[in-house]
């Protein structure tokens, strides 16, 4: 990854909220289709209680980000992850879902979940590649014609 580049955590005191919130809102319309894209809820879903939400920052530009919340002690969902076009492959999206893996398990989580269409072998390869199983395809879980692998990775007990 570029030496330039920073994970970090965005929370309601944040005083560049608006806009951060701003710019990742424009990504989510750019990258995901109108019923997965959380673009017009983004700002609510970042305040939501037991969510957390970090960005990768190159020279004051917003490289990708990755939201996750923990609706209880025993697992946590990684809800969105996404990395702009111009920054992709390098290793921007890693080190996004491993600080958010090290924030869930810095919370004595013991599971971490997901949902990703299968046709993202980018995101699939990367789930993977930390470790994520496969636990079983959902059919008809973003639409009527596109499925979902649902995942998982389990922290051991220590
Ligand atoms: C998935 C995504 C976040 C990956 O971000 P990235 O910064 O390009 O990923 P990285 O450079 O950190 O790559 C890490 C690993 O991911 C996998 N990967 C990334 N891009 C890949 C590709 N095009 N094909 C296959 N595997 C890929 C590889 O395992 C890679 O490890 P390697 O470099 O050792 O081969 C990015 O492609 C993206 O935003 N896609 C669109 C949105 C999306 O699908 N989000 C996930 C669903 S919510």
């Amino acid at each position: 990854m570029a030496a330039s580049s920073a994970i970090k955590e965005l929370n309601r005191d944040s005083t560049n909220w608006a806009k951060v919130v701003e710019e990742m809102v424009k990504l989510e319309r750019k990258l995901f289709p109108k019923h997965e894209s959380l673009a017009r809820s983004f700002d609510d879903e970042v305040k939501r209680k037991n969510s957390g939400l970090l960005y990768a920052e190159v020279e004051g530009e917003i490289a990708g980000y990755v939201m996750f919340s923990w609706p209880s002690s025993l697992y946590a969902s990684i809800t969105k992850l996404a990395v702009k076009e111009k920054f992709r492959r390098q290793g921007h999206g890693e080190a996004l879902l491993k600080a958010a893996i090290q924030r869930c398990r810095s919370r004595k989580i013991q599971r971490v979940c997901l949902h990703v269409d299968p046709t993202r072998t980018a995101a699939v390869g990367l789930y993977r590649k930390l470790g994520f199983q496969i636990d079983k395809l959902v059919e008809c879980y973003y639409s009527s014609d596109r499925n979902a692998y649902r995942m998982y990775l389990d922290f051991d007990s220590d």
